[in-house]
């Protein structure tokens, strides 16, 4: 397969149109067959339902090209559920699982050309979304939607050359207790902007939210969950019923357990309690994960000692596993990694 002419090595976390979209509408209470198009402009009422009301949701996944020269997916089962568990909150109709995997193969086989070469670093992300697409104008549920998906090359979603990001503890919140912050709705980063603005504007990278209810407990960042590792070398991740359920964190947590022999817990994790931890990290699709070195609280710096100029020991070997499972290189759990090609 010839590539496409990119940059593979400097690509950034950026949108670029690629050949072919998949689109399914929803309509008279069943989804359609649904197809590959070229077409990447979407006409839409005035009034529909994602324009008035935000009624729209995604999810994130990317396509491999690994060392033997395969290109895969990772672990789309749990996307496509994901996105199941998310329309279903947000009384839209889920699209089918294995309707959803099928489609995601169908992109990325009609856009190889555009899966990076292995060792670039980059990957195909994939963009699956749904809309409410018909009008309405008292506050309810569209009754047609489009589910879609798109492709796009990228790069890290960090640009910090691997120096750890600095982040700030912000004085928003981006969830609700009993909100949307456990599904992938676009309404959590639409509230999210001015936050990031924010924090862009003051010189961080990203935000660290904390509980709405108590603002003492340690939730995310806009775009990826949390990792820490204690001084005694366990690994930690906030457990809270409002922050989004990372594949990559599960996966990671897996990793460290069961590949790396670490001790691992999921639970409520206190702003207070960051000042004992050597590493911290963030991860996600599309922030792999991304070491941190300080979050700054009011002024007041939480430094991570072993994270603080260069990605900590565990967060290393961490990272190394789980791209090895993505890339190949380490035989992957059963059931993980989708051969497309
Ligand atoms: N948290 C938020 C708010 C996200 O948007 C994402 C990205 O998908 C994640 C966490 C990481 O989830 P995953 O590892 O499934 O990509
Ligand atoms: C992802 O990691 O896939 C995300 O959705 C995070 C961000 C780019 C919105």
């Amino acid at each position: 397969m010839e590539k496409a002419n990119i940059d593979w090595k400097n690509v950034g976390f950026g949108y670029y149109k690629t050949d072919k979209r998949f689109v399914a509408n929803y309509k008279d209470g069943k989804w359609e067959e649904g197809q590959l198009t070229s077409d990447d402009k979407i006409v839409l009422s005035e009034s529909a339902g994602v324009l008035q009301y935000a009624q729209t949701c995604f999810e994130g996944m990317k396509a491999y090209t690994t060392v033997d020269g395969h290109v895969v997916i990772f672990r789309p089962d749990l996307n496509a559920q994901r996105m199941y568990d998310t329309a279903k909150r947000l009384e839209m109709p889920p699209y089918p699982v294995d309707k959803f995997i099928e489609a995601v193969e169908q992109v990325v086989k009609a856009n190889l050309k555009y899966v990076p070469p292995y060792g670039t670093g980059a990957t195909l992300y994939l963009r699956p979304f749904m809309f409410g697409s018909s009008p309405v104008l008292g506050v309810k549920p569209a009754e047609e939607y489009q589910f879609r998906i798109f492709g796009s090359p990228v790069g890290p979603y960090f640009k910090v050359d691997a120096k750890p990001i600095t982040l700030k503890v912000s004085d928003f919140d981006r969830a609700a207790p009993k909100g949307t912050g456990h599904v992938k709705a676009g309404l959590n980063y639409a509230m999210s902007l001015h936050a990031i603005v924010t924090a862009h504007n003051e010189g961080y990278n990203e935000n660290l939210y904390l509980d709405a209810k108590t603002r003492t407990k340690v939730e995310e960042t806009g775009g990826a969950n949390f990792f820490f590792v204690t001084k005694d070398k366990k690994v930690i991740t906030p457990k809270s019923e409002s922050i989004l359920p990372s594949i990559t964190r599960r996966s990671l947590m897996y990793v460290a357990k069961e590949y790396l022999g670490l001790e691992t817990e999921e639970r409520e994790i206190r702003l207070d309690e960051l000042k004992d931890f050597s590493e911290c990290g963030l991860c996600g699709t599309a922030a792999v994960i991304s070491p941190v070195g300080k979050i700054v609280d009011h002024g007041k710096e939480i430094c991570f000692p072993d994270s603080l100029d260069a990605i900590g020991p565990i967060s290393k070997k961490l990272y190394d596993t789980l791209t090895g499972i993505q890339f190949g290189r380490i035989e992957a759990p059963k059931g993980w990694i989708r051969v497309i090609e």
